[in-house]
């Protein structure tokens, strides 16, 4: 199978587990479960969630039991989004290529999707009925309780203030001024970094990989979500607006601190290059087996949208 369609039936999974997971936009109290939908189903890449698949893959052939954690991370994401463009934030008016949320449902609404977001991701990694349903049984059921209690330790950390929480904090408090590498080193690997890198590892642990895997695959992610802000920041310069969704040149408008207001667009491209390089070395004692998880990586950095 050639990779499009291997990620193209990876989506289609991860989107039926999703609708699966999530409240049915009929049912009460509705706004909110339209706004929950609204975004999730908006047309994002799922890179997290592949990640985590097309690790897991790497040493299991039943990778679905690393569904419930993918779209775990998918829900986190979204939410992360939603209040990113929050007026209070990076006030954005575009996103996934549709209104952002908080111009569509309201502020109020918005604020609380991404709350109901971020705990239905806990809800669903804890909840024992989703053993009798499609997206539990074959899935979450085979994974030892420890590796549960890990995965779901791994994720709260990323998504808060060690992780993507923390990462946001200091990209607020930043903008507008001249920071040093340091911080803006802090800013990437954890307000993105974190739950790419999170996704990477989750994939590895849900599927029994070793220590040492764990650790090479983690360093993996590390160097993939520190080069994914990177790209983040070349696309609101020179990205294809369309296909992004989103508006391009808000950083400068919102003056933030990211690697091209500090190094420059080319400094920018070889430092991803360079991430780009050291991330592949560690996918290559896998061999022909992490060729997915390798073009994926490709495709994440050298996209226009
Ligand atoms: C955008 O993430 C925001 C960052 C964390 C850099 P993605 O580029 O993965 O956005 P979607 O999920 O495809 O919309
Ligand atoms: C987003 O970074 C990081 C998140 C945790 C959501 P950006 O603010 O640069 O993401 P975009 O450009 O709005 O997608
Ligand atoms: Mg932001
Ligand atoms: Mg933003
Ligand atoms: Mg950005």
């Amino acid at each position: 199978m050639n990779l499009d369609n291997l990620l193209e039936e990876r989506r289609t999974v991860i989107d039926s587990a999703l609708n699966y997971y999530l409240p049915g936009e009929e049912e009460y109290p509705r706004n909110i479960h339209r706004a929950m939908r609204y975004s999730v189903f908006a047309g994002g890449k799922r890179i997290r969630p592949l990640l985590t698949l097309l690790t897991a893959e790497l040493f299991t052939p039943d990778w679905k039991r690393a569904l419930p954690a993918a779209c775990a991370l998918e829900l986190i994401h979204t939410y992360s989004l939603i209040h990113d463009d929050l007026p209070a934030m990076d006030d954005d008016d575009y996103r996934r290529g549709r209104l952002t949320s908080h111009k569509v449902f309201g502020e109020g609404t918005a604020i609380l999707a991404g709350d109901a977001l971020l705990t239905l991701a806990f809800e669903l990694l804890t909840d024992k009925n989703h053993k009798k349903s499609e997206f539990g049984s074959s899935y979450w059921r085979h994974v030892d309780s420890q590796a549960k209690l890990d995965v779901i330790f791994e994720i709260a950390r990323a998504a808060g203030i060690k992780g993507m929480v923390g990462g946001q904090a200091v990209d607020l408090e930043s903008e507008g001024k001249r920071i040093d590498v340091e911080t803006l080193e802090y800013i990437d690997t954890h307000k993105t970094g974190a739950l790419v890198q999170a996704s990477v590892r989750i994939g590895a642990l849900l599927a029994e990989a070793g220590a040492r895997d764990v650790q090479k695959l983690g360093l993996y992610g590390r160097l993939l979500g520190r080069a994914f802000q990177i790209v983040d920041d070349l696309l609101d310069v020179e990205g294809n607006e369309e296909k992004m969704g989103k508006a391009r040149g808000m950083d400068v408008k919102k003056e933030k601190a990211n690697y091209i207001s500090l190094c420059g667009l080319v400094e920018a491209k070889v430092r991803r290059d360079q991430l780009y390089s050291q991330a592949l070395k560690e996918l290559e004692h896998y061999g022909e087996k992490a060729a997915p998880l390798r073009e994926s990586t490709r495709f994440i950095l050298y996209r226009d949208f």
